[in-house]
Order: C-alpha cells, then sequence, then structure tokens
C-alpha cells in the first residue's frame, strides 16, 4: 500500500441525543434459537460494538419462535445484567407484518413501537427505525409520526432502512427532525449503495449509514456466490494486512467517506472479537478500486 489509508475507524456520531458509537455494531438478527445470554453482548461491548441492532420482526427466520422473539432475547439479557443498559446503544425496527408486508401507518407504528419497548424491557428505545418502505404512507405522515414517537419520549432519535434515494429526499422534505440513519446493504460483494445515491444522500444530509450483511451473510467468507476474482484480491490484502478476509471486506465498507457504522452479524463472541482487527487495515485508492473491479463493478 503506498497511498493514504481510507479506512476510517474512528467512532461515529448518529445522533446529538445519543452516545457516539463504534465503528462496528453488533446485529441480533441471528440471535434466534443461538441460547444467548449476556456473554454475547459483552462480547460486542468489549469489542467496542455498543450500538446493538435488532428489529421485531428478527426471531421468524431460522425456525424461530416468530414475531418479536429477538427482541424478548436481548429483553431478558438486558434486564439480567441491567448495567449493560447504559452501555448500550439500543436500536430496533418496526414496520414490518409479515403477509401485508409493510405498514408506516400512524397507528401501526405508534403500536409496534410500544411493543418494542415492551418486549425489550425499556421506556425509550434509542434508536427506532422503519424497516422497510411503506409507499402506501404519505411521506408527510410518516415525518408526522417519527416527530411525535421522539416527542412522546418512546424513542430518541428515528432512523430509516432499506429507503432508496427518491424515498430519502421525499421524507427528509417534511421532516423536521434530525434522521439518525438509513440502514442499507453494503458490502465488497453488493457496493450498490455506492452508485446508485443511497449513501451519497446520506452525505449530503448529514446522515450516518448504518451497513447490514458487510460479508454478504457469511457469503464472502464462504465464497458461495461470489466472483473468484473477488475471493482472490480480498485474500491478497488480507495476506499484506496480516489479517482474515472477512476483516478486509469489513474494512472494505469503512472506507466510504459517508462513515457507515458497520453491523456485524456473527452471534460467536471469538469472531465478534476478532471482528476489531478489520479497524488496523489499511486500504487505500488503489486497493479499494480493485476490489470494485474484482466485484465487477464497471469503472470505465
Ligand atoms: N435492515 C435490514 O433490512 C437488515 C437486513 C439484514 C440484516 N440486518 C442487520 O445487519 C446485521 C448483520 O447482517 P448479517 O448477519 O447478514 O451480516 P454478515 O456479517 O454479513 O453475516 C453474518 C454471517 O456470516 C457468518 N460468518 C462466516 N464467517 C464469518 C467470520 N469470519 N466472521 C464473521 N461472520 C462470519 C456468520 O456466522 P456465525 O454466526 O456462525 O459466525 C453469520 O452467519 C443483522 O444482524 C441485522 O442486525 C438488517
Amino acid at each position: 500500500m503506498s497511498g493514504a489509508n481510507l479506512v476510517d475507524a474512528t467512532p461515529r456520531r448518529l445522533h446529538p441525543d445519543l452516545p457516539d458509537v463504534g465503528p462496528l455494531a453488533f446485529g441480533c438478527w441471528r440471535l434466534t434459537g443461538t441460547g444467548a445470554d449476556h456473554s454475547v453482548v459483552e462480547a460486542a461491548l468489549d469489542a467496542g460494538m455498543n450500538l446493538v441492532d435488532t428489529a421485531d420482526v428478527y426471531g421468524l427466520d431460522w425456525g424461530g419462535r416468530g414475531f418479536g422473539a429477538n427482541e424478548e432475547v436481548l429483553g431478558r439479557v438486558l434486564a439480567d445484567d441491567p448495567s449493560l443498559r447504559e452501555q448500550v446503544v439500543l436500536a430496533t425496527k418496526g414496520g414490518i407484518i409479515p403477509g401485508v408486508p409493510y405498514d408506516s401507518s400512524a397507528d401501526y407504528l405508534r403500536g409496534a413501537v410500544d411493543e418494542s419497548r415492551r418486549r425489550l424491557g425499556v421506556d425509550t428505545i434509542d434508536l427506532w427505525m422503519v424497516h422497510r418502505p411503506d409507499p402506501f404512507t404519505h411521506p408527510a405522515a410518516l415525518a408526522e409520526t417519527m416527530a411525535g414517537l421522539v416527542g412522546s419520549g418512546a424513542v430518541r432519535a428515528v432512523g430509516v432502512s432499506n429507503y432508496s434515494p427518491s424515498q430519502h429526499d421525499a421524507l427528509l422534505a417534511h421532516l423536521d427532525i434530525p434522521l439518525a440513519t438509513n440502514q442499507v446493504e453494503l458490502s465488497a460483494a453488493r457496493p450498490d449503495a455506492m452508485f446508485d445515491g443511497t449513501l451519497d444522500r446520506c452525505v449530503r444530509d448529514g446522515v450516518t449509514p448504518t451497513v447490514w450483511s458487510p460479508l454478504a451473510g457469511g457469503r464472502v467468507v464462504t465464497g458461495e456466490g461470489v466472483a473468484p476474482t473477488l475471493l482472490a484480491v480480498l485474500d491478497e490484502l488480507a495476506e499484506r494486512e496480516r489479517v482474515d478476509r472477512a476483516a478486509v471486506a469489513v474494512a472494505f465498507t469503512l472506507a466510504h467517506p459517508s462513515r457507515p457504522v458497520t453491523i456485524l452479524g456473527t452471534q460467536r463472541p471469538e469472531r465478534i472479537a476478532a471482528a476489531t482487527s478489520a479497524l488496523g487495515v489499511r486500504l487505500d485508492r488503489a486497493d479499494v478500486y480493485r476490489i470494485l473491479a474484482a466485484a465487477g463493478v464497471a469503472l470505465p
């Protein structure tokens, strides 16, 4: 590596009313059926991952008990060790109803937030997000609902997830409180958000993106469905940086100037700890463009 390092491992500010968070976060989607206890959240905090991300709908996949189950598990973990609550920036999402599938109406979202608070065992959710856009809710109505959730004290900060650039624009045209995040997919294997305007909107509007599936759900590690050329470039950089392929892939997401918070999905304490090696990875401009080219991005 000869150029300047682009990987930014410094803390991020999502919202003026929230504590700063580490550049890596802990995601609870795959908490289902793991028998998780406080040790997994402690491992995340030890690794500097103080943003803990879940959703009301998590618990349906992988043969889970169903809607709300992962929030209940997390609520029990927080109840077992009350000292954890003040160390964690607690993030959850709502607005997906299996079978409907999306509802961002005021009545539904207010009720969903109350149910999330009950399952998590907290009066106030630090960051609450609309999980997926509902095109049948007017953005002005959603903005009013979001402001009301903050005004009532049910949530400290609001965000969205999986919003396209135009959906982001339409909401911000009506929202007169800060939008803390747009949580979007980004990985070396799926770098689309860098090119379709999603991350550009975040930069323009001072919104910190949170990034899901930075390892493409593990496929960057297993190689399943990922271009062999991309795996080869990641491995070459990993050898140079003396880390594993996963660390280089995570570092790649941290190199974008939108300064994302990257949410890791592993539930294994040893892998949570190992993920911090990504923060020491150095990638320069030539490295990140090699990754993009190997991922199949056209760079004329
Ligand atoms: N907003 C949304 O629509 C949305 C969608 C999807 C996810 N999310 C959020 O993003 C979080 C992360 O998503 P994700 O789980 O797909 O992320 P990911 O980090 O890309 O994938 C995690 C998977 O990779 C596996 N893995 C294999 N090798 C690994 C290694 N060396 N290090 C770490 N993991 C390895 C993990 O298995 P082990 O557990 O066995 O280590 C796990 O199954 C979720 O928990 C959720 O909070 C949000």
